[in-house]
């Protein structure tokens, strides 16, 4: 056959296969979340997400230890409070369960990097992320708890806050109370399109944050929409977000793609609870090869624009990047 081009050229052996790979990965870009409970000492195993534990504060330590033997450096901290109440008052104390877990990891690891989520849902008696009018959340009494909170956590030791609530205006407000306070260094990474998804079922179980009533479409995304969320990432843009955040990941790889073409800022996806538990299960049960599909399915965030990856796969992928399986 008379062929001029023949695209296996490039495929034939792993040596040119690995130097004409067009997305390269690295453990850098790997984000780990961990679960503080105050109620709990020692670590217990989370049985919605098959492998994944809650820490207590006097454990929380080892989780760190685990990521960075694995290679990871950075994490993003979820607390579960002793008390909640109908305002959330616990996420904004400076003796809450993710201010004193700040201060345990950056005691013993201060250079591990250690990103906070704010929200209200798991410190509110309703499970709502914010402060409720009725049976609604109001937009403008929200932004000052959130504001409280992101302060907080940066007084605590926080190195980066990122916002996981969806209400109107939150970027500007949590920084213009960082600024105040002398924090303009602390940078707030956006979940900027953040769905109302029902791939947070199994992270609703373990951060005990399920709504009481209702659901969450008041404020997070309809699935449905595509030009929105390039809205919702310039609105955050032009609020002073340093990273803009896609969340769930898999089932919205066009949205990850269409907002980090647009925008010239860091894009990071959050793999969530869901797809991890779908893919643990789906390899518990032997349908599926489940180091494969980890790698494959983290691979294609990575090349629908992802620069960054928070996952419960963290450990493990950026072992499969130290070996050359992805990367
Ligand atoms: C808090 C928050 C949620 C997740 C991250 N931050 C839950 C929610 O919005 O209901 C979901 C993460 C996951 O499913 O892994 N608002």
């Amino acid at each position: 056959m008379d062929l001029i081009n023949r695209p296996r050229r490039l495929r034939q052996n792993n040596a040119v296969r690995r130097m004409c790979r067009e997305t390269r990965l690295s453990p850098d870009s790997l984000i780990y979340p961990v679960f503080v409970d105050e109620t709990l000492s020692g670590k217990r195993p989370i049985p919605a997400l098959d492998g994944q534990f809650h820490y207590g504060l006097d454990a929380v330590d080892e989780a760190v230890k685990s990521c960075i033997d694995a290679g990871v450096g950075r994490c993003i901290l979820f607390g579960l409070p002793a008390k909640k109440d109908a305002q959330g008052s616990s996420a904004w104390d400076s003796k809450g369960v993710v201010q004193k877990a700040i201060r345990a990891i950056k005691a013993k690891y201060p250079d591990f990097y250690v990103i906070t989520d704010v929200c209200m849902c798991e410190y509110t008696d309703h499970g709502h992320c914010g402060i409720l009018c009725g049976h609604d959340v109001d937009n403008d009494k929200t932004l000052e708890v959130l504001s409280k909170t992101a302060l907080s956590h940066a007084e605590a030791g926080a190195d980066m806050v990122a916002p996981s609530d969806m209400m109107d205006g939150r970027i500007a407000a949590i920084r213009a109370s960082l600024d105040a306070h002398g924090f303009s260094n602390v940078p707030i990474m956006a979940y900027s399109a953040k769905y109302a998804s029902a791939f947070y079922g199994p992270f609703r179980e373990a951060a005990g944050s399920a709504p009481a009533f209702g659901d969450r479409r008041g404020y997070q995304m309809d699935p449905h929409n595509r030009r929105e969320a390039v809205k919702e990432c310039a609105l955050d843009a032009a609020e002073g977000a340093d990273i803009l955040m896609v969340k769930p990941a898999l089932s919205y790889l066009d949205v990850i793609r269409e907002c980090s073409d647009a925008f010239d800022l860091p894009m990071c996806a959050y793999s969530v609870s869901g797809e991890y538990a779908m893919i643990k299960a789906a390899g518990a049960a032997g349908l599926i090869d489940e180091y494969r599909i980890m790698c494959e399915s983290a691979l294609s965030i990575y090349r629908a624009g992802a620069d960054m990856l928070i996952t419960y796969f963290a450990k493990e992928l950026a072992q499969a990047m130290r070996k050359g399986d992805i990367g």
